[in-house]
Parts: C-alpha cells; sequence; structure tokens
C-alpha cells in the first residue's frame, strides 16, 4: 500500500524531491511507500533530469489538486498565483499539502489555514523558511515549551553571499550582484532578495509560529542591502563588526496583549556573535526563549537537496499520521521504534583520521630521524613536524599526521614507547578533526 503524492512544479525543487522518493534506499523505510502519482509541469518539452514516466506528466495543474486518487499535494511552482488557487483547490479536495511557498503563505495564511482547519487537513511549510534547515517542526514541536522571546536569522542566502563577497572581497554591491547573477547565486530579478521581501516573507511565517498569532505582511518593516557600501564594511570591520541582513521577530510586550517588533535589515553584528559566522548562502536562526536560553539552527538555507530534504519531510509526516490512522492501535511509525536489528560498529583500530603527538626528547641527533622512521615503518605519512621549545632540557616535539590508520598510528607509538627506553616520551596524543 503506497501514499499517493502529486507534485505540482518539477523546477530546481520539484526535481530534489522525485530524486529523493525515487530511490528511496537507505533513508527513512517510511519514504518507500510514497509513490509520485502525477506531476504538473509548465511544458511538457523541457528535458526533465529525472525519470518520471511521460504518461504521469500533465500541464494540467488543477486535474493533479483535485484527483481524487492522491492524498497529498506537494506545491513547489512558487510565486503567488496560480499557487495559491491551487493550495486552496487541494484543500476544498481534501488533500493534505505540502508547500515550500514562503510568499503564499506568508501573505494568505489566514486563508489557507483557516480553509485547511475547516477541511481538517494539514498544510506543511518546513521547506519555505532555512531551505534544508529545520526549524518550522523545531519552533512547533521541540520548543513548544519555551516562552519565546526572539527570533533572529540570517534567512536570504543571496544577500547573505553578497556580504560575504563584499567583505571578503571589499568590493562594491553592483560588481558582487552582477557576479552572482552571472555564477547563479542570484537572479536575474534581484528585487525580492536584495529588498529583504523574501526575508520579510520567511520572518513573517518564524514570528507567527513563535508568538502564536499571526503577521500582516505590511507590518513588516524591510529594508534591504542596496544601500551597504564597501565602505561601511570596511569601517564596520575595523569596529569589530559584520554586516548581516537580519530578520528579526521580537516580543516587546506580553499583558495586555502580545505586541511583537517585526524587521529585516541590515545589522552591524558583533564578530564573536554565532551569527557573525554564518557564511556565503548558508543560512541560521537563532532561537531565543525561557527556559532553553539561545538555540541555533544552521545550513544550507536553499538548493535542490537541501529544500526537497525539508519537503519530503513533511511527506513523511503526513504518511506517518495517515498510516497511524487506517489501522487501530498503529503507533505513528515516525514517534515509534520501527527498528529492530543491531547495527555492526568498525574497531577504533579501522578509524582514519589525523593524529597530533606530542614528544618529549633529548636534544640529540637523529632524535627526529628516529621518531620518523618509526611512523614510515607503520605507514604513517607526516604531514608535519616542529620542534617547539624546551621544557627543562628536553627537547618538545610535536608532530600531525596526514590521514591513517588508528591501527598504524598506534603500533607505531607502541614501537617508540618500547624502543626508545628514556630518550622519547609520549606527552600527550590527540586526534585532529
Ligand atoms: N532566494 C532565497 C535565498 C532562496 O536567496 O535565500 C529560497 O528561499
Amino acid at each position: 500500500m503506497t501514499f499517493k503524492v502529486g507534485l505540482l512544479g518539477l523546477g530546481t525543487v520539484g526535481t530534489g524531491t522525485a530524486e529523493i522518493l525515487l530511490n528511496p534506499e537507505g533513508r527513512y523505510p517510511l519514504v518507500q511507500e510514497v509513490e509520485i502519482a502525477r506531476v504538473g509541469v509548465r511544458s511538457l518539452d523541457k528535458p526533465r533530469s529525472v525519470p518520471i514516466p511521460s504518461e504521469l506528466i500533465t500541464t494540467d495543474l488543477e486535474a493533479i489538486a483535485t484527483d481524487p486518487e492522491i492524498e497529498i499535494v506537494v506545491e513547489l511552482i512558487g510565486g503567488l498565483e496560480p499557487a495559491r488557487s491551487l493550495i486552496l483547490k487541494a484543500i476544498a479536495a481534501g488533500k493534505h499539502v505540502v508547500t515550500a511557498n514562503k510568499a503564499v503563505i506568508a501573505r494568505y495564511g489566514d486563508e489557507i489555514y483557516t480553509a485547511a482547519n475547516r477541511a481538517g487537513v494539514y498544510v506543511m511549510q518546513e521547506a519555505a523558511v532555512g531551505g534544508g534547515i529545520p526549524i518550522i517542526k523545531p519552533l512547533k514541536e521541540s520548543l513548544g515549551a519555551n516562552r519565546i522571546a526572539r527570533v533572529t536569522g540570517i534567512v536570504n542566502g543571496t544577500t547573505n553571499y553578497i556580504l560575504t563577497q563584499m567583505t571578503q572581497a571589499g568590493a562594491d554591491f553592483a560588481d558582487v550582484l552582477a557576479e552572482a547573477q552571472k555564477l547563479g547565486y542570484a537572479e536575474a530579478d534581484p528585487t525580492a532578495d536584495v529588498d529583504g521581501l523574501d526575508a520579510a516573507d520567511k520572518i513573517a511565517i518564524l514570528a507567527s509560529l513563535a508568538f502564536g498569532g499571526r503577521i500582516k505582511r505590511e507590518d513588516i518593516h524591510c529594508e534591504g542591502i542596496r544601500q551597504v557600501s564597501a565602505a561601511d564594511i570596511s569601517y564596520a570591520d575595523k569596529l569589530g563588526f559584520g554586516i548581516k541582513l537580519l530578520a528579526i521577530a521580537q516580543q516587546i510586550q506580553s499583558e495586555p496583549e502580545i505586541a511583537l517588533q517585526v524587521r529585516v535589515h541590515p545589522t552591524l553584528v558583533p564578530k564573536d556573535h554565532p551569527l557573525a559566522s554564518v557564511n556565503g548562502a548558508y543560512n541560521a536562526i537563532l532561537i531565543e526563549g525561557e527556559p532553553i536560553g539561545q538555540v541555533m539552527f544552521f545550513g544550507p538555507g536553499a538548493g535542490s537537496g537541501p529544500t526537497a530534504s525539508a519537503v519530503v519531510s513533511d511527506i513523511l509526516c503526513i504518511v506517518g499520521i495517515l498510516k497511524s490512522c487506517q489501522t487501530a492501535g498503529s503507533l505513528n511509525p515516525l514517534l515509534g521504534c520501527s527498528h529492530q536489528e543491531y547495527h555492526s560498529v568498525a574497531p577504533l583500530s579501522e578509524l582514519v583520521t589525523r593524529f597530533y603527538a606530542r614528544f618529549l626528547c633529548g636534544d640529540r641527533p637523529g632524535v627526529i630521524g628516529h621518531l620518523g622512521t618509526y611512523f614510515g615503518q607503520n605507514d604513517v605519512s607526516l604531514e608535519s613536524v616542529v620542534q617547539i621549545g624546551f621544557q627543562g632540557d628536553l627537547a618538545e616535539i610535536v608532530v600531525v599526521t596526514h590521514n591513517v590508520r588508528e591501527g598504524n598510528f598506534r603500533q607505531a607509538i607502541e614501537k617508540i614507547k618500547a624502543e626508545s627506553g628514556d630518550n622519547i616520551s609520549i606527552a600527550s596524543v590527540l586526534r585532529v578533526f
């Protein structure tokens, strides 16, 4: 028995989603129970990189949204229309919906979730914020016990890439944007990203979940990064700051009713703050609450595979619920333990890693050669050997290896211990990550 899914859209994220669903081996077992029943596209002629049988592909997206065979409709076409109408039609037809569409959810969440609640179906949106970073479920589920005080995100990869390049190359916004467009990191029309609109959609969704109420999209103060200059970045750097486009939702009042500040703007971030080291196209979201304190989620905020990972996690969530509802007394497979067999764990001697070792030796000719010989005889290749100073009259020699088998390294160490007598002692051995 499989659960039939209709995919609306076979672009970047749609293709990534199909790739996961068509290759279930090694993934969570539930993936095998998901069947791509139909796929809606804009053009039948476009070459596709995933092997979807042509008879499953149609340009009639509405027929997928209302197909009686399909239980879950996955909207991955983006944009406001026809995405909004198709989501509403799927809900009206009793389908559960998975979407990556932050623009639709941020603007029409009220209409969509009111319809979904009335129809008794789920609308899941893990992929709408932070691409592959799990943040929607953690906010709703894992952090549900907390009183959230503030959500701060770097939630737009394009602008973070541009600001990182400006910082590293000392270049101006326009030059970096043009380069980013050439490399495919920025859209031909970069407005939604560089003017902060995409980040504002995402913080609207996060704020709504964190503070348990809807946010009017137009209430969000939104500044983009067009006015950030290389000079600003350079002065900020000298003062100990990096510049990041932050999306922030903060509770400023709880009584008599909750009041929030929700804003997107370029911000000077102290270099030692964890958000300052989130570079390139990566995203991160810092949640502050009581009693958790601070927790930060970091990862790829866009891209085919990462975003599809979030989409499929939502599909699995719905499939888990449907499965447990089908049979009285059966557990939701995502919440219960679904594996009983043991995996074998390889012995540590098989580990391949780099090592750091510090030796204390008499400072006499041939000592380094002696160490090198033992390592060489045991197939341990050295990356560096330095004599860093003295402890009393003993020379301190530090060795870093290349990636080697732990068993070989240990043999070399045992040989050194056994055969060097008091001439060489091993002060410490650590693995290098
Ligand atoms: N355009 C977005 C970004 C990715 O640059 O982060 C999709 O949300």
